[in-house]
């Protein structure tokens, strides 16, 4: 799948940003004030302008407001509406406000009952009702697995939690804002109004890739009705920016499971669910699985993860694999780019994949008998490409594959202690960078100098995800 989106993180915040402010007479210093006010009014609980008084005196309320905004999403706390503060306010999201990092909703609201009822009282025009039903059914499913709630529909008298798609102003307080933007809200458990869940009818519904999964908006919007708040956990279903996901093989995270747990207790399942639980960039344990450079990014792989580090921004990005990927499995170990071809070669197993940017080239996965690996060799740990060799890191010994003439060089496999002194051990990933081979192992990474032919530093691996602990 290839997006611009994905590429350019910085072009699509400028296009998002037009397309948020189509021409307007204000100068870009009162457009930056609007949005940060409604936002903060919004999910902050900001007083009604507030911001253009307090910034007078710069120790105003807003500042806290923005600091707590920051915080929640991990940014740096400058209490300033800087970029990527205002990158993060353009974001598809949900209307529910980030009441700060509590997973369960202030007051603790929660059904009595576990039997739950819906009803879909007003349906959109841009699925069909069949579509629609199967997404909201799937999506409550989602939250049934792991906890004792069941959900029935029904579609005459009152329901527990009542589904509708509104446009603009819909009677609640609280106004849908047209295409992208805010994408749906819902209320806390209680009578009346109470659990029900309400979706932009401006917004594009899908049931695929494309912006916006009914699906998953739903089951974000159900944890709501089930008593739940925002999660700072960024792989989290309740947290509150919007992200693609694949829906047919969607688990709920642990961060999630923990949180339904806690208020309704375990599943009824004789197996209690568990779902995936974000690496933490900053846990001195972490280790990758793989490593490869692609067009002046890194991409680090880990389980079901990766991350991307961009040269140009400061900020090191957590994805979902089978976000930008879909047909490759979670577990990849080996990585590398092939500058002379310019792709990206990927490994797990005996199989192999090449991407060209972020697009799966037709015809893999392809075997890596293809590069003259006998049989007894199952996968590969690591892998780096350099001045047209690819170097392949299998246990404790090194393959040398001439790119050119397509085979294995003579004298290989060698003990890779022989060629990188104080290599000791398996690889878990390498990659290259100005003539220094990058190899990570567990938890440390060595700078190999290729010129000086020595290890000149040693540092923790989540040094590359700017942790500094
Ligand atoms: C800053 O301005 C706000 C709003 O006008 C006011 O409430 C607050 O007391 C002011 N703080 C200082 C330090 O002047
Ligand atoms: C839910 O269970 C309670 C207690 O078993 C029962 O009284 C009630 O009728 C049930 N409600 C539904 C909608 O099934
Ligand atoms: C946070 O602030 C520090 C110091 O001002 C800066 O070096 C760093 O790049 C900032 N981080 C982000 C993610 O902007
Ligand atoms: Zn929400
Ligand atoms: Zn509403």
């Amino acid at each position: 799948m290839f997006s611009l989106t994905m590429l350019l993180p910085l072009l699509s915040f400028l296009l998002h940003l037009s397309r948020a402010f189509p021409v307007r007479w204000e100068s870009p210093e009162e457009e930056t004030t609007q949005v940060v006010q409604s936002y903060l009014e919004r999910f902050y609980q900001l007083p009604r302008g507030e911001y253009r008084s307090g910034r007078s005196n710069g120790t105003s309320v807003v500042v806290d407001k923005l600091r707590e905004m920051q915080r929640f999403f991990g940014l740096n706390e400058t209490g300033k509406p800087d970029e990527e503060t205002l990158e993060m306010m353009q974001k598809p999201r949900c209307g529910v406000p980030d009441n700060g990092d509590f997973m369960v909703t202030p007051g603790n609201p929660r059904w009595k009952h576990t039997n739950l009822t819906y009803r879909i009282l007003k349906y959109t025009t841009k699925l069909s009702q069949e579509k629609v039903e199967t997404a909201i059914s799937t999506a409550f499913q989602v939250w049934a697995n792991a906890s004792p709630l069941t959900f029935t529909k029904i579609s005459q008298g009152k329901a527990d939690i009542d589904i509708a798609f509104y446009e603009g102003d819909h009677g609640d307080n609280s106004p849908f804002d047209g295409p992208n933007g805010i994408l749906a809200h819902a209320f806390q458990p209680g009578p009346g109004i109470g659990g029900d869940a309400h979706f932009d009818e401006q917004e594009t519904w899908t049931t695929n890739f494309e912006n916006y999964n009914l699906f998953l908006v739903a089951a974000h919007e159900f944890g709501h009705s089930l008593g739940l708040s925002h999660s700072t956990d960024p792989v989290a279903l309740m947290y509150p920016i919007y992200a693609a996901r694949e829906p047919s093989t969607y688990t709920l995270p642990q961060d999630d499971i923990n949180g339904i747990q806690a208020i309704y207790g375990p599943s009824s399942n004789p197996v209690q669910p568990t779902g995936p639980s974000t690496p933490t960039a900053c846990d001195p344990r972490l280790t990758f699985d793989a490593i490869a450079t692609l067009r002046g990014e890194i991409l680090f792989f880990k389980d079901r993860f990766f991350w991307r580090r961009h040269p140009q921004m400061p900020e090191v990005e957590l994805n979902f694999i089978s976000l930008f990927w879909p047909a490759l499995p979670d577990g990849i170990q080996a990585a590398y780019e092939d500058l002379d071809k310019d792709l990206v070669f990927l490994f797990k197993g005996s199989q192999y994949w090449a991407l060209s940017g972020y697009d799966i080239e037709p015809g893999y996965p392809k075997d890596i008998s293809n590069y003259g690996f006998p049989s007894s060799v199952r996968a590969i740990d690591a892998a780096v490409y350099y001045r047209g060799e690819i170097f392949f890191f299998v246990n404790n010994q090194l393959w040398r594959y001439d790119n050119q003439r397509e085979s294995m060089q003579t004298g290989y496999p060698k003990n890779i202690a022989s060629i990188f002194p104080g290599i000791e051990s398996r690889v878990d990933a390498v990659f290259q960078q100005n003539h220094v081979f990058l190899f990570f192992i567990g938890p440390a990474y060595y700078a190999f100098d290729l010129s000086a032919h020595r290890i000149t530093r040693v540092q923790r691996s989540n040094r590359w995800l700017n942790c500094r602990c």
